[in-house]
């Protein structure tokens, strides 16, 4: 199943991921594809104000990978990475990631994912799309085909409580 929210600007994006932000409990590994200025990094700015991050987020997209100190009951880290400039999945496994993404005390959130699809774990992934359709205008499309209860239930709740704008049936992986 998909379900979509359309926002009119950042600070709604931003809102979105904050909305998030409250149904993690740690282990969750979130997928977020699409459109260049789709609204990739602003989304992970607010799921990180609902965390708790004192720090700012910003891109990683020199670094592929940023580890965030998180205020949380069962959350530790969150780990943010931008893989636009991966060549080869390889590089991510280099830096440790399959650890990471098992630990059940990180969050991690992941710019095109699609690039390392290969060695993202299904069981705890959430998927979210960001389109372009407009100067301010973006399309957040969640799947909650997911494995896990929890990124299923992320899934259909957000765009419940932020207010939907459309619902589609059939189950679909979003890569
Ligand atoms: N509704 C909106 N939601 C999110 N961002 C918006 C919206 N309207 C305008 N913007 C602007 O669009 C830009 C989105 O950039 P952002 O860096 O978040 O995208 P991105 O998907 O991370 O891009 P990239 O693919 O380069 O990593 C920002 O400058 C933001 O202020
Ligand atoms: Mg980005």
């Amino acid at each position: 199943m998909k379900e979509k929210i359309i926002t009119k600007n950042a600070e709604k994006t931003q809102e979105v991921g904050k909305l998030l932000a409250t149904e993690l409990r740690g282990g969750e590994v979130i997928s977020l594809l699409g459109d260049l200025g789709g609204g990739k990094t602003t989304f992970t700015q607010g799921l990180a104000t609902g965390l708790s991050v004192k720090e700012t987020i910003t891109s990683p997209t020199f670094t592929i990978m940023k580890k965030y100190p998180v205020e949380h009951n069962t959350i530790k880290n969150l780990y943010h990475l931008d893989l636009y400039r991966l060549s080869n999945p390889q590089e991510l496994a280099d830096l440790g990631f399959a650890e990471i993404a098992a630990d059940p005390q990180n969050v991690t959130v992941i710019e095109w994912a699609n690039k390392a699809k290969e060695i993202i774990p299904p069981e705890n992934n959430l998927q979210i799309r960001f389109g372009w359709l407009g100067k301010d205008k973006r399309e957040i499309t969640f799947s909650t085909y997911s494995r896990s209860p929890a990124c299923r239930q992320a899934g259909s709740e957000i765009p419940i409580r932020s207010g939907r704008t459309s619902k589609q049936t059939k189950g679909e992986v979003l890569y």
